[in-house]
């Protein structure tokens, strides 16, 4: 099968960059696709994070200092961008401005007024394919309940809880970085960096809450830096959101967490949804493990607790047999965005990536969670419908 190929340039070749590397290197893993990224340009003002890439990807045919030289590249097409938060805005406006598709990294700008500026300049170009990045839909389990709530199965829904928890903050020691500090990372702290994740697939499914209450807090004030100097910490560590989804036809509360600081977690994205006529749990905690209690009236009410097969959104050669990780869910996300770049309304699948309006549902709740915690009082969101 002849393949079309994708220029990629990766702007920001930390963490993500290199993951986003290694997810293209076994592109071979994905079946019956007739695309492939090719990452032909990188762009990183540390010299140690493109030397990696010259290093280990031997298909980057240029590497930049600046990312507006990179964007004078016409031969590259779309671009992975995975730079702090406080960089979002000038570089997504000018990624798309320069028109080339994006794949960008949450929050999608540090705060709400940004991210109406990334929004204004995606209307200028409207035929770009701009999504934003959140990888955990695509593991196996939770795919399956997106095609569950798809296909209408919970009933009346009864609530709803969704989260994403971490716990290497839990060590004081842990030395402070960009994350932590809000020049970088912004005010919404947990809530921009952990957030989108948590808000994917409410969002998609339509569930926006009309009300919030918010508990933001604190745990670690300070931190050492490089020289172990103490300095402030100051991002909020975890978030606890009340919400209330007010749809036509049910009204049901939702509660969304993020936490930085919840012990003995490591990467634990979870959804649990309960309805009258059929409940769903996955966490990526066990991230085989697919639960769903289906109930009519009077019947017994058991959950049925299955181990998932490998498969996500697209086919890989693992079949039936093998587990899913982090890695797949980033090859299966990515799979989506060029699916939907190269097919448009034609994807092999229904499941496109988060998408800037959604960006945009979850900068609205994380601004109301701000005024929230800072009242004490619960915000209504206006949705403008
Ligand atoms: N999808 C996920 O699961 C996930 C996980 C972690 C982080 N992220 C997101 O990815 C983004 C980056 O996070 P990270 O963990 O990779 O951070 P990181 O600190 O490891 O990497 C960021 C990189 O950006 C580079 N950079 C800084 N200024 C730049 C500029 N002007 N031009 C180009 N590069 C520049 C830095 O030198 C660094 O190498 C953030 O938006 C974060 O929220 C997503």
């Amino acid at each position: 099968m002849s393949k079309r190929i994708i220029r990629f340039g990766i702007i920001g070749c930390g963490l993500m960059g290199k993951e986003f590397a290694s997810a293209a290197s076994r592109w071979c893993h994905l079946i019956d696709l007739d695309f492939v990224p090719r990452i032909v340009a990188v762009c990183d003002p540390n010299p140690a994070a493109v030397t990696w890439f010259s290093e280990n990807v031997d298909t980057v045919e240029t590497s930049y200092s600046d990312y507006k030289e990179l964007l004078k590249d016409d031969t590259v097409e779309a671009i992975y961008c995975a730079v702090p938060h406080h960089l979002h805005g000038e570089i997504y406006v000018d990624i798309i401005k320069s028109r080339k598709h994006l794949l960008g990294e949450k929050p999608f700008g540090v705060d709400y007024e940004t991210n109406i500026k990334i929004k204004e300049a995606l209307n200028s170009n409207p035929d770009l394919i701009v999504r934003c990045s959140s990888e955990f839909p695509f593991f196996p389990g939770a795919y399956q309940i997106y095609q569950w709530v798809k296909d209408k199965r919970f009933g009346k829904i009864i609530d709803v809880e969704v989260g994403f928890w971490h716990s290497s903050d839990l060590d004081p020691n842990k030395h402070i970085n960009w994350k932590r500090q809000i020049d970088t990372n912004g005010e919404y702290g947990c809530m921009g960096d952990l957030g989108m994740h948590v808000l994917h697939l409410p969002l998609r499914f339509g569930w926006k809450p009309g009300n919030i209450r918010a508990l933001l807090s604190k745990v670690i004030s300070e931190r050492p830096d490089k020289e172990d100097k103490m300095v402030p910490c100051e991002t909020w560590d975890n978030a606890i959101l009340a919400c209330e989804v007010k749809q036509e036809e049910q009204n049901f509360p939702m509660t969304l967490s993020m936490k930085r600081i919840a012990p003995g977690h490591s990467n634990t994205w979870f959804i649990n949804i309960h309805g009258t006529k059929f409940s769903a749990k996955f966490s990526t905690k066990n991230p085989k493990e697919l639960s769903s209690l289906p109930y009519n009236p009077g019947e017994s009410q058991a959950w049925h607790v299955e181990d998932t097969t490998h498969m996500s959104a697209y086919k890989s050669i693992t079949g039936a047999i093998f587990e899913f990780g982090f890695s797949d869910s980033i090859l299966q996300m990515w799979a989506a965005f060029c699916d939907e770049l190269v097919n448009k309304e034609n994807m092999k699948q229904s499941f496109y990536c988060a998408t800037p309006d959604e960006a945009e549902g979850s900068h609205k709740i994380f601004s109301a969670a701000l005024e929230s915690n800072h009242t004490g009082r619960t915000i209504q969101i206006d949705w403008g419908n």
